[in-house]
C-alpha cells in the first residue's frame, strides 16, 4: 500500500513537472495586432473599454479623485512606474511581454492576451481550425487550443490583477499590489460572475460559426453567443497580423 502511494505521488510530481515545462516553453506574448486582424469586431469594441484605456489612467492628471482617495499623487506620471504598469499592460514579467525599457504599443493596456492567454502557440491553430471548418465543415476540439495555453476559464487571469492586494481572498497575491481595494471603496470589490458581464470593461460578443467545439468551454459561452451580434468577417486568412 505504502509502495502504491509513493508511486502515485511520484507520478503526480512528474505530471506537474512536465505540464509546467510545456506551458512555460510556449508562453510567449506577441501583442494584440496578431489577434485583431482576424477578430476585427472584438478589437474595435475592446478599444473603447476600460481595459483598452488602462494606460491612460497612469498619466498625470487622469482620475484625480480616485488617485487622491487611494493616497496616490494625482499629478505624478506613473506610466513608467514598475509598481503600477504590470497590471495595466499585457504579459508583464513574461516572455514577450511589455517592458518599461522597450515599451511596445501593442502590449500597452489590458489586451487580448491578458485574458485569452499568450497567443503565439495557439493562434496558428485558429487559422487552421477556421480553414478546416470553412472548406470541409470539420470542427476542432478546444482542447487543442487549451493545451497550447489558451485560457477558457478566465477567473485566475482576472484575479491576478483585480484581487492582488494584502488580505485578498485570492491565494496568489504578492506585491506590487493594486492600490484600489475594497477597503478604499466598496466599488473595487471583484465579483467575477458579475464583472465578466460588465459591458464597460469587457468587449462585446459577436457570433461564432462554431469552428471550435468541446471542453474546456467557458461557462457563459452559450449565454454570450445567444445574444451575440453579427460581426465583421476576417480578411486575414493567413494570420499575418497586419491591422
Ligand atoms: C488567422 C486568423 C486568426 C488569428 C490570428 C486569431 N484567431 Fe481567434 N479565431 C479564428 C477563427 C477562424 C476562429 C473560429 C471562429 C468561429 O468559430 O466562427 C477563432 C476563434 C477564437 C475564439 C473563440 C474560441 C471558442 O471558444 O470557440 C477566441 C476567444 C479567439 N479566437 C481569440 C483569439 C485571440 C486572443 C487571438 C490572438 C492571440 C486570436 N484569436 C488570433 C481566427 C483567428
Ligand atoms: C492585466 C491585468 C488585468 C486583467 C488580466 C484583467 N483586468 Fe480588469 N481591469 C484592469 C485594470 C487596470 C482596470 C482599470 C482600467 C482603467 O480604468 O484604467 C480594469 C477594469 C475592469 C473593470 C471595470 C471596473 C470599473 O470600475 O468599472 C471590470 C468590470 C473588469 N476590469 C473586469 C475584469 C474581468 C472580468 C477580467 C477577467 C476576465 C479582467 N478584468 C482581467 C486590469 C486587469
Ligand atoms: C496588482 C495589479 C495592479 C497594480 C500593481 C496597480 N493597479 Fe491600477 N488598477 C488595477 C485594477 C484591477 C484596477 C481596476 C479597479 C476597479 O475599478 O475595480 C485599477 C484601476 C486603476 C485606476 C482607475 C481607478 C478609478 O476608480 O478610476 C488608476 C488611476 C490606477 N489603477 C492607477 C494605478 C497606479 C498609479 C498604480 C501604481 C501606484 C497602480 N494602478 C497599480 C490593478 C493594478
Ligand atoms: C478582460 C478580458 C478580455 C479581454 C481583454 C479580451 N477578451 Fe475576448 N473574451 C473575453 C471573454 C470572457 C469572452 C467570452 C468567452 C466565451 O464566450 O467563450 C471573450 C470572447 C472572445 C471571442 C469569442 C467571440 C465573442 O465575441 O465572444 C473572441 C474572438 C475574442 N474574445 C477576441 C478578443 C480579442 C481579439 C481581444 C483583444 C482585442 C480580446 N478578445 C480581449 C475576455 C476578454
Amino acid at each position: 500500500m505504502k509502495h502504491l502511494i509513493t508511486h502515485i505521488l511520484a507520478m503526480l510530481a512528474m505530471t506537474a513537472f512536465f505540464s509546467g515545462t510545456v506551458l512555460a516553453a510556449s508562453e510567449t506574448y506577441e501583442g494584440r495586432k496578431k489577434c485583431s486582424s482576424c477578430h476585427k469586431s472584438q478589437a474595435k469594441s475592446w478599444r473603447d473599454t476600460a481595459h483598452g484605456k488602462a494606460m491612460d489612467s497612469l498619466k498625470p492628471g487622469a482620475r484625480k479623485e480616485a488617485k487622491i482617495k487611494a493616497n496616490l499623487d494625482p499629478d505624478k506620471d506613473y506610466t513608467q512606474d514598475k509598481d503600477c504598469v504590470g497590471c495595466h499592460v499585457d504579459g508583464w514579467g513574461q516572455k514577450g511581454g511589455y517592458t518599461v525599457e522597450a515599451p511596445k504599443k501593442n502590449l500597452a493596456a489590458v489586451g487580448c492576451e491578458s485574458c485569452h492567454g499568450p497567443g503565439r502557440a495557439y493562434r496558428g491553430d485558429h487559422r487552421k481550425g477556421g480553414e478546416a471548418f470553412e472548406k470541409r465543415g470539420t470542427t476542432t476540439q478546444r482542447k487543442v487550443l487549451a493545451d497550447k495555453g489558451q485560457d477558457f476559464q478566465f477567473e485566475e487571469a482576472c484575479s491576478a490583477c483585480h484581487l492582488n492586494y494584502e488580505g485578498s481572498p485570492w491565494k496568489g497575491a504578492k506585491a506590487p499590489y493594486t492600490p484600489f481595494t475594497p477597503e478604499v471603496d466598496a466599488k473595487y470589490t471583484f465579483d467575477f460572475d458579475k464583472m465578466v458581464k460588465d459591458v464597460k470593461a469587457m468587449h462585446e460578443h459577436y457570433k461564432l460559426d462554431g469552428a471550435f467545439v468541446g471542453e474546456p468551454k467557458f461557462k457563459y459561452h452559450d449565454e454570450f453567443q445567444a445574444s451575440a451580434k453579427e460581426g465583421e468577417k476576417s480578411d486575414d486568412k493567413k494570420g499575418k497580423g497586419k491591422d
